[in-house]
């Protein structure tokens, strides 16, 4: 089949979605959902991210050098929808109803309903434009018990069910639509 040019995008490369918790100055926690995430090999695996415009997220991740990555999961959705199209310069956003604990290793805020939680701390932040990179040194995983039992990678996959991004759209970890971006937070 032949190929054709096209403008830049990433359309149809799917990507693992995040909530990034962060505190704001006041100490009160706010989550944003990101995509732009990926690893990086500094003798040990570590995270690098891309964040753009002016969130509170990276407010609060420029302040206090840490944060946490939650695994987003079709149980997550329409709460990370809302917290991805909400930003937090919103006094109201955070009015809603997430089980939030702490970090075991850094003092960041975490979703209990996340099955894998990076705590990360930020070596590295540059600049682009209105953008920053940032890489990460992980410094713990919290991750669900029941990741550790003998059944295979495909079945735990499926029972955790971790939600993907491409073209403004979610799809479960089987390929279902899930809805545009936008969609899911209705549900709330
Ligand atoms: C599906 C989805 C993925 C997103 N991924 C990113 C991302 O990787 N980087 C980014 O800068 N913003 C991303 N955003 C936008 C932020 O989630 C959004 O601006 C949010 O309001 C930030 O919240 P905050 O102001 O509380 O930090 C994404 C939004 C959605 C809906």
């Amino acid at each position: 089949m032949g190929k054709i040019n096209v403008k830049p995008n990433n359309d149809y490369c799917p990507q693992t979605l995040f909530l990034y918790g962060t505190y704001d100055e006041n100490g009160n926690p706010d989550f944003g959902l990101f995509c732009w995430f990926s690893y990086i090999w500094e003798g040990e695996l570590g995270v690098m991210c891309c964040i753009g415009g002016s969130k509170l997220t990276k407010d609060n991740i420029k302040r206090s050098k840490v944060f946490s990555a939650n695994l987003v999961t079709e149980e997550l959705l329409p709460a990370a929808d809302y917290l991805g199209c909400v930003s937090g310069k919103n006094p109201d956003k955070m009015k809603i109803d997430l089980d939030i604990g702490k970090g075991a290793v850094l003092n960041v805020p975490v979703l209990d309903k996340a099955p894998v939680v990076f705590e990360l701390e930020v070596t590295d932040i540059i600049p682009k434009g209105d953008a920053d990179v940032m890489l990460c040194k992980i410094r713990n995983v919290l991750q669900d018990e029941s990741l550790s039992s003998d059944e295979s990678v495909a079945q735990k996959l499926a029972r955790i069910a971790p939600v993907k991004t491409t073209a403004n759209t979610y799809l479960g970890y089987d390929g279902r639509d899930l809805g545009a971006w936008g969609e899911p937070m209705k549900k709330l």
